[in-house]
């Protein structure tokens, strides 16, 4: 996920919830009267909540032994159809959608925007009610990470190197983590994550993988707005003009498909052409535009193969960018 985000709409503001913030210690703090009103606000919207794992346990233990297959779907809130769109992939596979809010404070870095992420639980609730979702885990942040919490995940190689791991130090490491946690905590059949975050995505896998863990993972389709950008919580944080020039990901993207589709096979001219239509665009200052592997995210010479183009791009200036996200996957012989 994105960070470096300073601007919050002013609906935004409203609901927002500062958490602690710091050293990681400091970060993982308890902070009740935040959590207690996220539980309140989301009750209110009559949307099964839990925040306890007992009660999480007797759930979704309860459906499972009445022979139904549970389905999980983990985020950090401020919803959106993208969001949706993984509760509906769920629901098509299981019996019962079990969603997580988790704004999760070890995959955010120093500077980085877990202050000021967007917190709308009330909204997101009323959002999972019409949604298919069946419970809403709305956990603390010490039922995920008890005092004295010391066990990391943290994959040493590809899909977690380069990339969002070059941009984000530790950033996977809290990801790959809490994951992980919330698997183990809701104990589903299967999860559903987006293929918006392409290399997080890659790096479930494989952490599920090398984990021997009993879930099926599945990767659903990005949700764009009309005009192609990306659905993403942090799109609320451009201003017009922003909001106009993050066009330009799609665009790009677009641009390199026709060219690949033209027969360009030299991943370096794709390079090129991403990054000649990013730069521009005025409000937009590139952090990588490259053509990876879809499994290791490591740099390609050739487009062949399951490949991915991903893109990280600031929008805006200066301390007030938001940094959004997007990628293009494609197979070709
Ligand atoms: P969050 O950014 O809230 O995203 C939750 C899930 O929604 C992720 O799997 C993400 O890829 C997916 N998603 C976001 N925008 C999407 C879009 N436009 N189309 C399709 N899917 C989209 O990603 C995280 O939270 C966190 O890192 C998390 C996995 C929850 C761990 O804390």
């Amino acid at each position: 996920m994105a960070s470096g985000v300073c601007k919050l709409p002013l609906p935004l503001q409203r609901e927002a919830e500062v958490q602690a913030r710091g050293p990681l210690d400091r970060r993982l703090a308890p902070v009740p009267s935040a959590e207690t009103s996220l539980a309140a606000q989301s009750k209110r919207a009559e949307l099964e909540t839990v925040e306890a794992v007992d009660t999480l346990r007797q759930r979704v233990d309860g459906w499972r032994q009445a022979g139904l297959k549970v389905g999980f779907v983990p985020t950090m809130g401020a919803l959106h159809q993208g969001h949706l769109s993984l509760v509906a992939a769920a629901r098509q596979r299981v019996d019962r959608v079990v969603v997580s809010i988790f704004v999760n404070p070890t995959q955010f870095g120093h500077g980085e925007d877990l202050d000021s992420y967007p917190r709308q639980p009330r909204r997101d609730a009323e959002m999972l009610r019409g949604a298919g979702c069946d419970l809403l885990f709305l956990p603390k942040v010490e039922t995920v990470y008890p005092p004295g919490h010391g066990t990391w995940v943290e994959l040493q190689g590809a899909p977690a190197v380069g990339l969002e791991a070059d941009h984000r130090p530790g950033h996977f490491r809290g990801v790959a983590t809490v994951v992980t946690l919330l698997l183990n905590l809701v104990r589903p059949d299967l999860a559903v994550f987006g293929k918006k975050d392409a290399q997080q995505l890659a790096l479930v896998r494989r952490v599920v993988r090398d984990l021997h863990l009993a879930v099926e993972i599945v990767g659903a389709p990005i949700v764009r707005e009309d005009d192609g950008l990306a659905m993403s919580s942090r799109n609320a944080f451009l201003n017009p003009e922003e909001r106009r020039a993050a066009t330009i990901l799609k665009r790009a993207l677009v641009a390199a498909r026709e060219e690949i589709e033209r027969g360009e096979r030299r991943a370096d001219a794709i390079r090129a052409l991403l990054r000649t239509l990013l730069d521009s665009e005025p409000l937009a200052t590139v952090e990588y535009a490259e053509v990876v592997d879809a499994e290791t995210f490591l740099p390609l010479d050739e487009v062949a193969g399951a490949v991915v183009l991903p893109l990280a791009v600031r929008i805006g200036h200066g301390t007030h960018s938001t940094r959004l996200l997007d990628n293009l996957q494609l197979s070709l012989p």
